[in-house]
């Protein structure tokens, strides 16, 4: 639906429709501009010096067989939750058993001390684990994968020094530092019966625990609360890796960071709202890319854009009403916005609740319909660019059939992102219309295996298996 389809909206929000429609549609032209320039900058993050993406090397070496065995634990970290898993990957291929425990990450443990982090995860664990295991005196100790969902620099698997902290975190004293001893101190110090085998980014996770069940899978995304990717590089195609004097043709999982995409403001079409969100940040100037697509901020960006217009001379939204509710920064989630895309009702009335209940606020008729739109706009806009990254991976690896692993709240929940993403993917690869519509595409974006989980386990399997071949 365009601007020109809507009936009985006053005029003044009429060319609000249209003037956000402009701000916020990209076109083939301008996609395939940005996938262009994507491919370059993934180039330049290999190269010594490197780019605004950090396209980290993660030391994960190969692709796992599906005949690894054993029991690993697996801790996530992500932005939202802490989940807790073990996970046994069984005799029979493919196959695995997992029990898990989710623990919710208190809000305020995001901004506060790095101690009391490190002391809230040790407890999941030793919870977990006094749960699963009975008494942890006489437990050997367990080999764990961490999944630790931010760019970090490694020399070597179980390390990771974290370059900055992205999805609005924001503790003194990590950047910086390698995580890794932090960890075990007061994993020691709580006496935790945990062997740390392996760091690792979700994206990686993802890759790995795709390729797992399907050997199609060459790249694994987050869509979630952030937004990143990984894939297999060569070493020879690595140029800041090239002292090491590694065979070219070793594999060596590259996790992109490619929500740092663009954060010269060289391509990507920012409007006045995601300025304002890269002012308000923890981290302006960082996560350009990240910021236009990823859960922590779809909501955000539409927040703004509604408080925008009820401040406005001229426009009449909301008008008289107490938006109070709405000026709080971060108050709707993308779960807000999936819910208005959500609305099956012709008159938008669940809509109406929502901003009823949630907000205090009494939309109009014409102001549903902008809402609506709102949210149409930015919901669209983000699965748009995601295809920008997913195409500049298979461009620059030349791939042009595979299957690609996606997780994350965003992929999973926000509606109409997987069919967006892939009209977006079909016009920026100039693929042909289908002639079936039960026809795969040439690139297909599919629903991962639980890569924190079960990918974090193989991971920590691989590494193991490595470490005993004497490689690394
Ligand atoms: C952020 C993190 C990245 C992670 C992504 C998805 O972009 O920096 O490491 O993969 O979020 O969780």
């Amino acid at each position: 639906m365009d601007a020109d389809s809507y009936v009985d909206v006053p005029k003044d929000l009429l060319k609000e429709i249209e003037r956000l429609e402009q701000l916020f549609s990209i076109d083939t032209a301008k996609l395939k501009q940005i996938t262009d320039h994507f491919v370059n900058e993934l180039e330049k993050g290999l190269r010594v010096g490197g780019g605004s993406i950090p396209m980290n090397p993660t030391w994960v070496m190969s692709f796992p067989t599906g005949y690894e065995t054993g029991t690993y634990l697996a801790l996530d970290m992500g932005g939202t939750n802490l989940r807790v898993c073990q996970i046994t990957l069984t005799d029979q291929k493919s196959e695995f058993d997992i029990i898990q425990s989710k623990y919710r990450m208190p809000e305020e443990l995001k901004t506060g001390e790095a101690d009391e982090l490190w002391e809230y995860i040790a407890d999941c664990l030793m919870q977990f684990i006094e749960t699963h295991h009975g008494d942890t005196a006489k437990l050997e100790k367990l080999p764990l994968g961490f999944t630790f969902s931010y760019p970090a620099s490694q020399n070597y698997i179980d390390e990771g020094v974290l370059q900055r902290w992205t999805k609005g975190f924001d503790i003194a004293g990590v950047e910086g530092h390698n995580v890794v001893p932090m960890f075990e101190e007061a994993l020691s110090r709580r006496g935790v019966p945990i062997k740390l085998t392996a760091l690792i980014n979700d994206t990686t996770g993802t890759l790995i625990a795709s390729a797992y069940t399907d050997t199609k899978m060459k790249i694994g995304c987050i869509f979630g609360t952030g937004c990143n990717a990984a894939y297999m590089e060569n070493c020879g195609s690595i140029p800041k890796l090239a002292h090491l004097n590694l065979p070219p043709e070793t594999p060596m999982a590259i996790n992109c960071e490619w929500g740092a995409f663009d954060n010269e403001h060289k391509v990507l079409p920012r409007t006045p709202y995601d300025e304002m969100i890269d002012r308000d940040s923890p981290r302006p100037g960082q996560q350009a890319f990240e910021k236009m697509i990823a859960g922590l901020y779809l909501g955000e960006i539409f927040r703004l854009v509604m408080v925008d217009l009820h401040d406005k001379q001229g426009t009449h939204i909301f008008d008289g009403q107490d938006i109070s509710a709405l000026r709080k920064a971060y108050s709707l989630d993308s779960s807000f916005l999936s819910a208005i895309e959500e609305d099956p009702f012709e008159n938008l009335s669940e809509t109406a609740d929502l901003f009823q209940n949630r907000l205090g606020i009494n939309p109009s008729k014409s102001e549903l319909e902008l809402i609506r739109r709102t949210a149409e706009l930015i919901g669209t806009r983000a699965a748009r660019l995601s295809a920008c990254g997913v195409s500049a991976i298979s461009r620059k690896k030349g791939y042009t059939s595979c299957h690609v692993g996606a997780d994350g709240s965003v992929f999973n929940k926000y509606p109409h992102f997987k069919s967006r993403g892939a009209e977006a993917l079909r016009e920026i690869l100039d693929w042909p219309e289908k002639t079936n519509p039960n026809e795969e595409d040439p690139i297909e974006i599919l629903a991962a295996e639980d890569g924190s989980g079960v990918g974090a386990a193989l991971i920590a399997a691989l590494t193991l298996e490595r470490v005993k071949a004497g490689n690394m």
